[in-house]
């Protein structure tokens, strides 16, 4: 089958474990992967702080250079696949990558292989690496709803498994990624793939029994939340603020409060409370917030989403 500029083979040995990701193999190429592929091939300032600056450069222009600055990883070293030839070319033209319709071939010469297909797909994907791995490869899946133990029956006995949850705006290096090790997974192959995912945000080290409420909570939070952000504007909009004035109210007051929260390490209600004068306006909004039963539903919103999660793999 196509492959285009095979992956450069690098020796591995001394590496560490941000260095070590220096053969690459993205299985699937659809959203996440190329938000993946935006923010890891980016130079690594681009990409860790969350300036706007360097959010714009990162999607706009991604970077095509050696990979000789601090470890990130080099076009060159990375060959991606999908179902579509046409997919592929535009990754190839987009990212500068190696492409490949066939996911054992790519898979062969890479140290590690990023699962990005969809839940329905991934079994198939998994098994027809069965028995292709050697115990130095890594196998880091992003599938929703896909545990260690189902990727480890698919692939067979032995092989590195870390599974991973990230999220959208891992593209603009402010992601939000949760990532445990299966049964095979040794502590440098999860340090391998936290340090992957913390250079495109924050990347947390979890039980993998969380998962679900994680792929609930804070994967499918971006669309939660554009929806909030979407709202508040309208509502700007209704006491006459231009559109595109009240959006980037709404945004950066979402990001500001976020931040407020991750800063101070405060209670959101205590930062509530600040805000909050008495008979002010603030608790006059607060009071129609409850009336709609906005807090029961976005609870309900991550427990629903966290319950989908769970079924996914097998539909
Ligand atoms: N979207 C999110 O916010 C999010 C967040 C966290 C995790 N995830 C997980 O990320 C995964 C991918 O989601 P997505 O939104 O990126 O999906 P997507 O946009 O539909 O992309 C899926 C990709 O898989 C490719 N594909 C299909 N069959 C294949 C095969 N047999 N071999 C290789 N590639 C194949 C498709 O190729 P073509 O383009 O050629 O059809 C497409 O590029 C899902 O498992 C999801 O659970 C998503």
């Amino acid at each position: 089958m196509p492959h285009t500029q095979p992956p450069s083979a690098v020796s591995d040995s001394q590496h560490s474990p941000a260095d070590a990701i220096d053969r690459l193999a993205v299985l699937g190429a659809g959203t996440m992967a190329e938000s993946l592929l935006t923010a890891l091939l980016a130079p690594p300032d681009a990409v860790s702080d969350s300036g706007a600056d360097s959010v714009v450069d990162s999607v706009v222009d991604p970077v095509v250079d050696s990979g000789a600055d601090g470890g990130h990883i080099a076009p060159g070293d990375v060959i991606v696949t999908a179902k579509h030839e046409a997919t592929l070319e535009k990754r190839a033209e987009r990212f500068g990558v190696a492409t490949s319709l066939d996911n054992v071939e790519a898979a062969a010469d890479a140290r590690v292989i990023l699962l990005c297909v969809k839940p329905q797909v991934a079994p198939s994907v998994l098994e027809s690496l069965r028995g292709t791995l050697s115990a130095d490869q890594i196998v880091i899946s992003i599938v929703a709803g896909l545990t260690t133990q189902r990727m480890e029956a698919l692939l067979g006995d032995g092989v590195s498994v870390v599974r991973a949850m990230p999220n959208t705006p891992s593209r603009i290096g402010v992601g939000m990624t949760a990532v445990c090790g299966g049964r095979w997974a040794k502590p440098e192959h999860l340090e391998l793939a936290r340090a992957m995912f913390a250079r495109l945000g924050r990347c947390l080290v979890l039980d993998e029994k969380h998962f679900d409420a994680v792929t609930g909570l804070s994967a499918s939070g971006p669309a939660f939340l554009y929806v909030v952000i979407e709202a508040l504007a309208e509502g700007g909009v209704k006491v006459g603020l231009p559109r595109a004035v009240a959006t980037e109210l709404a945004a950066q007051t979402c990001l500001g409060a976020a931040q407020m929260v991750l800063e101070t390490g405060h209670h959101p209600a205590l930062l509530k409370d600040e805000v909050t004068t008495p008979a002010g306006c603030t608790v006059d909004g607060l009071l129609t917030l409850e009336e709609g039963g906005l807090r029961v539903t976005l609870i309900k919103a991550i427990v629903e989403a966290s319950r989908r999660a769970h079924e996914l793999v097998d539909g």
